[in-house]
């Protein structure tokens, strides 16, 4: 039996469908132009391909600019679709070359525009000016371009000097001569000694040479800050301006409590915890952190501890003696984001007392029970006020329905259990504040 008509034709259409939406798809080259830098004695390289596998062939319009070379497939040793274009003119200024890859089967030519030019500044790529100790490495990359602002392509197996200045702190900056506290700010680190990174492609003979590329891996090692420094040591490029960054090194540190109300004439502790490595340690205030008030009209610090002086709000700041403050609050735009922690510190009149028995929120519970009764106070706009050593609330209850085990010395917190059944109330009061009522119902 023949196959119906309808059969055979709709496969050829099928067949002519997929044809054409390949073609029309298109075969291209990865990049359309390329911008490559000349060099006295060094010849840039860069791999030109088919984005889809095929057999072409590799022509070039100018070949005393560059040098073509082809690589060919293990399978089919004529089928080529990526070749290495490789710098060879030295002649400073701007030339082009075209590059043709003509596809063997469908003879569609495809083309690359080939720019080589001379690089006229350096910049960096990376944005972040800041590391943080205990993290890893950050990449530092940078970019090239030419006269007229367009980026190199490629920046590939090109040497680049590197250099970190430490800015020094001032406490050292009054140490004298040979002053050995003068700590550094910043390392280099390898891509092969990173436990986070893979060495890159683009950069591998650099570094097994021993030397720097266009990208380096950088480390903070201590808190400050430094200047990196990046330029071209090729002696066609010593008029090219080197390029520099200041990076502040941070420690990832958190104050805790972040945000706290106090009462005036109260005083609260501050913590400093640091992030290492995922979990938190607290850290002593020592010659290099210490704490300052804003405002000192609202309240003072002494040590790690604020005394709420009249109402009103201000901020408690970590300070790092390495970290000049005024590099931080930055005319630098390079230092304008990066901050130590603050602390949000309010001085407030109570409004309200709350009283609740935990854990449910219910004043109805059983013989039996393990309780706390938790009393709060609140400002008028329902912010939670912290006591410290100077205040307490007082409370009343019965005794012999509700055992009190142990009372915080603020007086907010009474665990405790219940001992026997019946009704009674329960009263808070702190201060002027009018107080609330609770009722036990055991
Ligand atoms: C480009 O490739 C050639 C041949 O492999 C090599 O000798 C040369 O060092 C390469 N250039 C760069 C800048 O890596
Ligand atoms: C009272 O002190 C305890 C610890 O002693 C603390 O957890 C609690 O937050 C304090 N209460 C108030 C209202 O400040």
């Amino acid at each position: 039996m023949k196959p119906p008509s309808w059969l055979g034709l709709t496969l050829a259409l099928v067949v002519l469908l997929t044809a054409t939406t390949r073609s029309a798809s298109g075969t291209k080259l990865n990049y359309p132009r390329v911008l490559l830098p000349i060099f006295d004695h060094i010849s840039v390289n860069f791999t030109l391909e088919v984005v889809e596998k095929g057999c072409f062939k590799w022509t070039s319009s100018r070949l005393d600019l560059i040098q073509i070379t082809p690589s060919y497939d293990d399978v089919d040793e004529d089928c080529s679709y990526r070749v290495v274009v490789t710098v060879i003119n030295k002649e400073k200024r701007r030339n082009t070359a075209i590059v043709l890859a003509e596809d063997l089967v469908t003879g569609e030519v495809l083309r690359c525009d080939v720019i080589l030019d001379v690089i006229d500044q350096l910049g960096v790529l990376t944005t972040t000016r800041e590391l943080y100790l205990e993290e890893a490495p950050e990449t530092f990359e940078l970019w090239a371009q030419d006269a007229q602002g367009n980026a190199f392509t490629t920046l590939e197996g090109i040497e680049f000097h590197w250099q970190i200045a430490s800015h020094r702190s001032h406490e050292s900056r009054h140490g004298g001569a040979g002053d050995s506290s003068w700590s550094q700010v910043l390392r280099f680190l390898t891509f092969s000694e990173s436990k986070f990174h893979v060495v890159p492609r683009a950069i591998e003979r650099l570094e097994a040479a021993g030397v720097q590329g266009y990208m380096v891996l950088l480390e903070g090692i201590n808190t400050g800050s430094a200047r990196v420094t990046a330029r071209l040591p090729h002696g066609e490029y010593s008029h090219v301006p080197p390029v520099d960054v200041n990076i502040m090194v941070l420690a990832n540190l958190i104050l805790n409590p972040s945000d706290v109300y106090i009462l005036p004439g109260d005083t609260i502790e501050f913590k400093v915890l640091q992030l290492k490595q995922g979990k938190l340690h607290e850290i002593a205030l020592n010659s290099q952190y210490y704490l300052e008030i804003e405002d000192e009209t609202y309240a003072s610090m002494s040590g790690n501890a604020a005394k709420g002086l009249k109402v009103g709000r201000t901020f408690v700041l970590l300070r790092d003696r390495n970290v000049p403050h005024d590099a931080l609050a930055g005319n630098d735009e390079a230092n304008s984001k990066a901050t130590l922690p603050k602390a949000s510190l309010t001085v407030v009149d109570p409004m309200k007392l709350t009283i609740n028995l935990l854990p449910h929120y219910n004043w109805v519970t059983v013989e039996g029970e393990s309780h706390e009764i938790a009393l709060n106070l609140f400002t008028h706009d329902d912010h939670q006020i912290t006591l410290g050593a100077k205040y307490k609330i007082q409370s009343t209850f019965d005794e012999s329905l509700f055992y009190p085990i142990r009372v915080t010395a603020n007086g907010s917190s009474i665990f405790g259990e219940t001992i026997a059944t019946g009704s009674s109330p329960v009263a808070g009061k702190f201060e002027k504040v009018s107080y609330d009522l609770g009722q036990f119902r055991i």
